[in-house]
């Protein structure tokens, strides 16, 4: 299998989900509309969705089934860009390679384009919700999703990213902040798609390891790009959590010290997928992916 098609092919379709789901880009008030638009198709690489779409398969469930999820997932990690873009977090000007949201439409309405995508998600998700089995998983996943999002997830790792700011951190609180500002909707995002693909207790306790260390790993390369990665490329700034004295993986580490460690986590990644067939294959060339990324 080539990661290349696979990523073209499932962000192809995430697109055009995401584009049938935001469809009403006139409705009053259009600049809202515009607003969150112009941030969720500014280009990102659609990870959370597809990585709900590749857990699902890796149980033999259907992309058709749990791509509205996947979607309502995507809009809450857009909405937390914004936010995490504004003055008073990151201060930010540039993300997926344009003009931060605030920088174009002001801050008011960025904040109210990031509110209003995270209510979208849950909209879209209760809209999906049928009686029955497939109802009560999508509960399920509902609760899951909110709390990952919120004060016990990624709100909360936001708020210890911030609080820590220009302070010496321990390891533990490096880990708390990068296992709820991205683990936690990294994870939600792969439960999402085993859970509603009817994944049994023991699938989805692999997979859910599996997305925690592939969460870590996400984060000590976020990280580690931020020092040595190309602007022009990943289409946000570098060097500013340095600058900002930000609680990073180099930081407490350096960076053989973090690379080491993303090493490590890809093989713990990958041990956890040992119980599944080829149908993981994805999640497999994800993680690889995730290494050698330059974006
Ligand atoms: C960036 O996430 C922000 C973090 C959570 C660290 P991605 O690297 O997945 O960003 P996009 O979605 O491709 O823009
Ligand atoms: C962003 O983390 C995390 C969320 C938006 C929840 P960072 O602030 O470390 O990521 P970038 O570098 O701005 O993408
Ligand atoms: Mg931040
Ligand atoms: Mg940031």
């Amino acid at each position: 299998m080539n990661l290349h098609n696979y990523l073209q092919e499932k962000a192809a379709s995430i697109e055009d989900a995401l584009d049938r789901i935001l469809a009403e880009g006139d409705t009053e008030p259009s600049i809202l509309n515009e607003a969150m638009r112009y941030s969720v198709f500014a280009g990102g690489k659609r990870l959370r969705p597809i990585l709900t779409i590749a857990a699902a398969e890796a149980v033999g469930g259907r992309e058709e089934d749990v791509m509205t999820a996947a979607c309502a997932i995507e809009l809450i990690h857009t909405y937390s860009l914004i936010h995490d873009d504004l003055p008073a977090m990151d201060d930010d000007d540039y993300r997926r390679g344009r003009p931060t949201n605030h920088k174009v439409y002001g801050e008011a309405l960025a904040i109210l384009a990031g509110d209003a995508l995270l209510t979208k998600a849950f909209e879209i998700l209760a809209g999906c919700s049928v009686p029955g089995t497939a109802g009560r998983l999508m509960l399920r996943v509902i609760g899951e999703i909110a709390e990952a999002a919120g004060a016990r997830g990624m709100v909360g790792g936001q708020t210890l990213d911030i609080l820590s700011e220009g302070k010496a951190v321990d390891a533990r609180t490096l880990f708390y902040i990068h296992k709820n500002k991205t683990g936690a909707l990294l994870r939600a995002s792969v439960r999402t798609g085993a859970i509603l693909a009817g994944a049994g207790e023991e699938e989805l306790t692999a997979l859910t390891s599996f997305a925690e260390e592939f969460g870590l790993l996400f984060q000590i390369t976020d990280d580690i790009l931020n020092v040595v990665g190309d602007s022009s490329k990943m289409g946000k700034p570098v060097g500013t959590d340095a600058q900002r004295a930000k609680a990073t993986y180099p930081a407490l580490y350096g960076l053989d010290g973090a690379r080491k460690m993303a090493r490590e986590g890809k093989e713990r990644a990958l041990a956890a997928l040992d119980s599944f067939d080829s149908k993981a294959d994805p999640l497999r060339l994800l993680v690889s992916y995730l290494l050698e990324r330059e974006k």
